[in-house]
């Protein structure tokens, strides 16, 4: 048993089967002042407060235990999850940087054969060890700035042997670091070089089997100039029972992506940056999360979610990072809550259930992340004293982690 006592603020708290929040229960969550949290077998077992320092089951707060982490004061919340990154690339693409910088859009790049296509020719020439130690470089910046649950997509192979390379990574980096993390085949994100449109979606049908040996889900760029709708229903077709859809959708255009997700039963569909009353209707009542992702639209200056107007439809939303080395470069998902918040107009709790519960639901992990709930992984941050949820985004480049609980 491990206790930490003297928390300022537990943040985050949910009844146990809260999976998700959605409409105006996302701008809502269980705190308490001055409490304690005890772990057990790296699970959350009990909560309370100072003031009755006797838990459930009948221990009291020791304090002087060796096992025991003295909070001075600081908040307690569930870490970040992060829903949506292509952490696994190899090089950079800074280059693509200035070319942005003096005016080029995304679309012009890619055109270019820079953009995905330009990760896939440097992740083409770097072994399978190497790209495992450079992803996890980015893994380990992630987690050390709380994230404790993150996705990460295959999509910079573009053939079957790189994509599988990639997928094999993900997997190792899911054995290596404490984290959680879950797989998502994305092979579908561009074509490939070498491959007609027409040859290369039934490539990555015929990829779909192998890919299900390693991946949780399958993904597709459906967007102006990548893959069309069409392209999109024939690949989840032939995934269907194999890999639950998580889909590109509405980034460049307004894509079909969002409705062509929902008729496959997507997990989330993501980006969402160009959206109408269509696509807000479409996920009403459905198991979709809209997932937005504010990294890239502020690195691309691109028109941010309506998330807002999702919530006010009744729908829940995810936020995540996107992190990649062309639209997102960062991981940092408190400053992806700052902009929900910042850019968005989400109150900070809205915020946060949407880089936490949400984003957690959006990859399949809500039962065991996400908040505080008994029964859940203890998989927490511990903040600097007097910080709370409202500061976090305010105040959104002060350091204000502790310690990473994982
Ligand atoms: O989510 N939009 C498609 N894929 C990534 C970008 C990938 C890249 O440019 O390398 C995204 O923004
Ligand atoms: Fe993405």
């Amino acid at each position: 048993m491990k206790l930490i006592y003297n928390i300022g603020l537990l943040a985050g708290i949910q009844p146990e089967g809260v999976l998700r929040v959605e409409g105006a229960a996302q701008g809502s969550t269980g705190l308490l002042e001055n409490a304690w949290l005890a772990i057990e077998d790296g699970r959350i077992v009990d909560y309370g407060e100072m003031a009755d320092q006797v838990g459930h089951d009948g221990f009291v707060i020791p304090g002087s235990d060796r096992e025991s982490i003295d909070a001075h004061g600081g908040m307690v919340m569930p870490g970040f999850c992060d829903s949506h990154t292509h952490v696994v690339y190899a090089g950079s693409r800074d280059g693509e940087f200035l070319d942005k910088i003096n005016g080029l859009s995304y679309e012009e790049i890619a055109a270019r054969g820079g953009g995905i296509l330009n990760s896939a020719d440097l992740l083409h020439r770097t072994s399978e060890e190497d790209l495992l130690e450079q992803s996890l470089v980015r893994v380990k910046e992630m987690m050390d700035k709380g994230t404790v649950a993150m996705e990460i997509k295959s999509g910079y192979g573009l053939n079957k042997a790189d994509e599988l390379k990639m997928l094999r990574v993900i997997r190792r980096i899911g054995e290596t670091v404490p984290a959680k993390v879950k797989s998502t085949f994305l092979g579908a994100h561009a074509v490939g070089r070498g491959f007609t449109h027409e040859a290369y979606v039934q490539e990555v049908i015929d990829m779909i089997p192998e890919a299900a040996e390693y991946a949780d889900f399958i993904d597709v760029f459906c967007d102006e100039g990548f893959f069309t709708v069409e392209d999109t229903d024939r690949i989840l077709t032939a995934a269907e029972h194999l890999l639950t859809p998580k889909i590109h959708a509405n980034e460049l255009a307004v894509s079909g992506g969002v409705q062509v997700g929902v008729r496959h039963k997507a997990l989330s569909v993501d980006h969402l940056e160009r959206t109408t009353n269509a696509e807000i209707f479409a996920l009403e009542d459905t198991w979709t999360m809209p997932t937005m992702l504010p990294g890239s639209s502020f690195f691309l200056g691109l028109p941010y979610g309506q998330a807002k107007e999702f919530l006010k439809a009744g729908l829940g939303v995810a936020l995540a990072s996107d992190y990649n080395p062309g639209s997102s470069p960062s991981g940092d998902m408190r400053f992806v809550m700052a902009l929900g918040c910042i850019k968005m107009r989400l109150t900070p709790i809205e915020a946060f259930n949407a880089v936490t519960l949400n984003s957690a639901y959006a990859m399949g992990v809500s039962s065991e992340y996400g908040s505080i709930t008994r029964g859940k992984k203890a998989a927490l941050i511990l903040t600097q004293p007097g910080w709370d949820l409202t500061k976090l985004a305010y105040q959104y480049q002060t350091p204000f982690i502790r310690q990473v609980i994982l």
